[in-house]
């Protein structure tokens, strides 16, 4: 019998040839230009050769001031286009769908100038945001729209919009850090207007997904039913997937989390809004995985810090998998080979 990992899903007009998604994961390896490194191009070859479907580049920065660190990928120049077209095509060659996430990272950014939706300090930062102007929301809306234009300049064949883990987008969906009484105090208004400026100059046969929260895990925050509300509010045609993941904006009232603990907001998304999901979560082997696309949980699974410690962990584990033929020899058949 086939496993469900193994089978390919066409997202938009795109194939894609298994169900496993790498999480985007910040690496920190630039610099102060956000220019790709060396280390970038051997890391998502490295992983796209794992047999992973679908790649997807860590959240690079729509706008310097919207860094998570002052080593983050960036997408706020044309100068950056030529290093990140190395990455799109180095996963295609290795046979993935490459994916790049887009990203503002607001009141949690790096620098003097942080702004947010308003004036309120994320917990334990020594700074507070500047409530962002009708002016910054719609440039930073516009940067969001001109990433999208470098993103599909450099070749990749999916971008993902990150309004999760309380950057920027997540902000304006909290009612913890978002208190305007203007247009976009609403919860759901900056998400969607993002979403709707990326359509208009991504290519309409390529695919685009949206991270979330599915939870802020505080009474006062946004809960699994309130996310459902706000992509309801929003405009989802040409959307392809969501990508569920929790937390980030406030210290959570949570304090341990079991194995696939977000596959139940990736459930539930999915049967609600009839849409297509990416869950995961702290999920440690392939077994937890296939069960969560046998339950009917998501339709791809994403997995991070496994894929850090082990990136051949699904070659070795999934037996259709072809080892890259180099690494072939690599691959510990029984009856054992002689070196
Ligand atoms: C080192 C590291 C960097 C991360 N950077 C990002 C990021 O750039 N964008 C994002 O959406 N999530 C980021 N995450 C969260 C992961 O995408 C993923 O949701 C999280 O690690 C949980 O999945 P896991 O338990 O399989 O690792 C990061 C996680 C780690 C460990």
């Amino acid at each position: 019998m086939q496993a469900k990992l193994e089978t390919s899903i066409i997202l938009n007009q795109h194939h894609i040839k298994n169900r496993l998604v790498m999480a985007p994961m910040c690496m920190y390896q630039s610099d102060d230009t956000g220019s790709v490194k060396p280390f970038h191009e051997a890391h998502y070859y490295m992983h796209a050769l794992g047999g992973i479907g679908l790649v997807m580049v860590e959240a690079t920065a729509i706008d310097p001031n919207g860094r998570i660190s002052l080593n983050d990928l960036g997408i706020w120049s044309n100068n950056h286009i030529k290093g990140l077209s190395v990455l799109a095509t180095r996963i295609k060659e290795a046979g993935s769908t490459s994916c790049i996430q887009i990203n503002h990272a607001g009141r949690k950014a790096v620098g003097k100038n942080i702004f947010g939706p308003s004036k309120i300090q994320l917990e334990g930062k020594d700074q507070q945001p500047k409530e962002m102007t009708l002016d910054d929301i719609h440039d930073t809306i516009k940067s969001f729209q001109d990433a999208a234009v470098r993103a599909d300049k450099a070749g990749f064949d999916m971008i993902e919009i990150h309004a999760a883990h309380g950057y920027l987008i997540s902000q304006f969906m909290s009612p913890l850090s978002n208190l305007r009484n203007d247009l976009y105090g609403k919860k759901h208004q900056l998400l969607n207007d993002v979403i709707q400026a990326v359509k208009q100059v991504w290519p309409i046969e390529k695919a685009i997904s949206v991270r979330i929260s599915g939870t802020e895990y505080h009474p006062d925050g946004f809960d699994i039913d309130d996310v459902i509300e706000i992509l309801k509010a929003c405009n989802l045609d040409r959307v392809d997937i969501i990508h569920v993941s929790s937390g980030g904006n406030v210290r959570p009232n949570v304090t341990s989390f079991e194995e696939g603990y977000q596959l139940p907001l990736a459930r539930k998304i999915k049967h609600q809004l009839n849409i297509k999901t990416i869950g995961g979560g702290l999920l440690n082997d392939y077994i937890i995985g296939e069960q969560a696309l046998t339950n009917d949980d998501c339709d791809m699974v994403f997995y991070g810090r496994l894929l850090l410690r082990d990136p051949f962990y699904f070659l070795r584990h999934i037996d259709s998998f072809e080892f890259p033929i180099p690494y072939k020899r690599g691959k510990l058949t029984p009856p054992k080979e002689k070196l």
